[in-house]
């Protein structure tokens, strides 16, 4: 499809259509932050998140998240009022899956689980929706594959937390029609953002160089180089990062850390990207890092 003959499928060209609403499915910790900043750039948006507490804390978090920043003018209260408020959790009139321009899938990093939403919204969506995936680790062409519209088939990797962070990498699979990249880039920057478009290999760019940084701090703290605040600390001052990569690991969670290393140690063959045990034996034991409580550090 060219991105001049036909309609839009963003929705950003207002000579050609309305703007058409946008899905995104996983109220988690990425979904919520995706579904505000869309619905902060005034797109409706139909939030899909099967599990109410789940979805309950999503709304909960986007609530605060507007609250925080109208507190600190980066927006009106009333901007704050009308995002909230432009978000649905179930269809109703004019906001169905039918005539979503996209959808973003932010469930958990299990191919059975994105299998079945696939699944579900390639059937839902109409032909021409973009089908985005924020996937940080499974292939974005293994993903595509799935569906009967790999051509209109993207990563868009946000970062955590997505209301604040300025990143978005855009993944091109192997299908992955040059349109399907021009219109993604287009919509990441109406949210405000700036995209980046990067192949389809393990990690992308993002996760393959930061993960090895993270796994090393792991070791360095398993091995008893430092403890966990004085490898952070280094971090912070000697490299002027805002979080050190302890902190940061329990910001991305330690079981994601985790899942994202095997892909690359599977996926590159290197020892280097070796998981560090102490990451498996935090995730057997739950210490998942901020959304559990605790990981390498406490959270009240
Ligand atoms: N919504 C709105 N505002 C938010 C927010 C949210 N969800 N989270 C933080 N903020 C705001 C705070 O209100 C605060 O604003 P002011 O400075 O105006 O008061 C500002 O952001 C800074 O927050 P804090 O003072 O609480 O803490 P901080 O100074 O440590 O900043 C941070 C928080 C922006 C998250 C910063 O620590 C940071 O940039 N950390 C690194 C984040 C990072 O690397 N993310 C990428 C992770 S990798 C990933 O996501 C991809 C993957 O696949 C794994």
């Amino acid at each position: 499809m060219s991105a001049q003959a036909a309609p839009s499928v963003t929705g950003d060209d207002t000579t050609t259509t309305v703007v058409r609403p946008v899905a995104v499915v996983g109220a988690g910790t990425m979904g919520n932050g995706i579904a505000q900043v869309f619905a902060m750039s005034g797109r409706r948006v139909l939030l899909i998140e099967p599990n109410e507490p789940a979805l309950k804390k999503g709304l909960a978090t986007i609530e605060k998240s507007l609250g925080k920043l109208s507190e600190k003018n980066v927006i009106t209260a009333q901007a704050s009022h009308d995002a909230l408020h432009r978000i649905a959790t179930c269809e109703e009139d004019g906001l169905k899956l039918s005539n979503c321009a996209i959808a973003v899938e932010a469930v958990p990093e299990k191919i059975e689980i994105k299998r079945a939403v696939h699944e579900m919204l390639d059937q839902k969506l109409p032909p021409d929706a973009i089908l985005a995936t924020n996937t940080s680790s499974i292939s974005v062409t293994e993903l595509a594959a799935i569906t009967k519209r790999p051509t209109r088939f993207i990563g868009m990797h946000f970062m955590n937390p997505v209301p604040v962070m300025q990143l978005v990498e855009v993944v091109r699979g192997l299908e992955t029609s040059p349109e399907t990249v021009a219109e993604t880039v287009a919509l990441a920057k109406a949210l405000g953002k700036t995209p980046v478009v990067v192949e389809d290999r393990p990690g992308f760019v993002s996760n393959r160089v930061l993960l090895p940084m993270i796994n090393e701090a792991a070791f360095a703290l398993m091995e008893g180089v430092a403890d966990k605040e004085a490898i952070d600390t280094v971090m912070k001052l000697g490299m002027n990062h805002p979080l050190g990569p302890l902190a940061l690991a329990d910001l991305i969670g330690v079981d994601v850390c985790l899942d994202i290393l095997e892909v690359l140690h599977r996926g590159l063959g290197e020892d280097k990207y070796r998981p560090c045990p102490l990451l498996r034996t935090m995730v057997a034991a739950g210490r998942l890092g901020r959304k559990t409580g605790r990981g390498f550090y406490e959270y009240r």
